[in-house]
């Protein structure tokens, strides 16, 4: 058993088990199966669980997590990015699913493995892809990126302050030296913005462009709704405020209405309405229990009405 547990599983469960005899769920993250373990009890004898996981190791280790439910076979394996969703589901002949989940982020086991560069935590190779096959690392963009596209990935995405100081520090060492590891990249953020917060900000700057992640995000969220049965739900868990602030804005462009702007009336109804008036976020007794859950958030929509063009 991994020690990791998944954050707001009894707020998920209790979501799904508003839906009556859900025939097909999309775990669009996999992690380490802790979700998919309670969205397996929940699938009928014919429906099936579909796991996206864009890491090779989470789709193997998912089995330990899973023990007997393994057996099951209720579960469609997909080592993919969940933004080929709507393509999978074609090739596997299914026309729309019940309810979708997307638990975003990085999991344990990847913050636990040094040799996956994601942690500040341990020494290891300037890494941070999520799927291995794929060509492009963390070191590629800190040897390679000018200052001003540096700059524009630690604010972009972590809103770092000292942005400049810090891209303009990589950019000035790398001439003489390479930047492979964390803790290279460590000492020069330390030594250039003076605030051991940074060191957080900036890695998760570089993991969320290495693995577009915004981008992926954009792509299967549009694809999701389409996917969803009417009736069906959609939640995202996200894990700092601005993916959140992405899964807001792209959830409100699906709840609201469009008026025509001549008679005021509504011309197209909003497809679907929002779950909960407030993000769902975790019990004090779960950050007690699990710290990493404190800054999650989870969204949840219902689709009321097939999407109109
Ligand atoms: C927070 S973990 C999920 C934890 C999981 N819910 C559990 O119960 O163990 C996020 C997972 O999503 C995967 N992931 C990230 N981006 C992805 C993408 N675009 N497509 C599919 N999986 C992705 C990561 O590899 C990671 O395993």
């Amino acid at each position: 058993m991994f020690s990791h547990t998944s954050v707001l599983i009894d707020e998920v469960e209790s979501v799904l088990s508003t839906i009556s005899e859900p025939q097909y769920i999309i775990d669009a993250t996999l992690g380490l199966a802790w979700h998919t373990a309670m969205m397996l009890t929940h699938v009928g004898e014919s429906g099936r669980v579909l796991w996206f996981d864009r890491d090779a190791d989470n789709l193997r280790d998912a089995r330990v997590n899973l023990e007997e439910k393994w057996l099951s076979k209720k579960f469609i394996p997909i080592h993919a990015s969940f933004d080929t969703m709507e393509d999978v589901l074609r090739e596997q002949w299914i026309k729309e699913v019940d309810f979708i989940l997307y638990d975003l982020g990085v999991s344990s086991a990847h913050y636990d493995d040094w040799v996956r560069g994601f942690s500040v935590r341990f020494d290891g190779p300037l890494d941070m892809r999520f799927d291995r096959m794929t060509w492009q690392t963390a070191e590629d963009l800190v040897m390679t990126l000018s200052e001003r596209e540096l700059i524009q990935i630690f604010m972009r995405y972590a809103d770092e302050k000292k942005s400049l100081f810090i891209a303009r520090a990589i950019v000035d060492v790398r001439k003489t030296q390479k930047i492979d590891t964390t803790f290279k990249l460590l000492e020069i953020i330390e030594k250039s913005s003076f605030d051991k917060k940074s060191w957080i900000r900036v890695f998760q700057a570089l993991r969320i462009a290495v693995n577009d992640e915004f981008g992926h995000i954009e792509r299967s969220i549009a694809q999701a709704m389409r996917c969803l049965k009417v009736g069906g739900k959609i939640a995202v868990i996200t894990f700092h405020s601005l993916e959140d602030r992405l899964v807001k804005n792209i959830f409100s462009e699906y709840t609201q209405d469009v008026i025509d702007d001549f008679t005021g009336q509504t011309r197209i109804p909003a497809a679907f309405r929002k779950y909960t008036k407030k993000p769902i976020e975790p019990t004090a007794l779960e950050v007690d229990n699990n710290p990493r859950s404190r800054s999650a958030k989870m969204r949840v929509l219902e689709k009321i009405h097939s999407i109109q063009n």
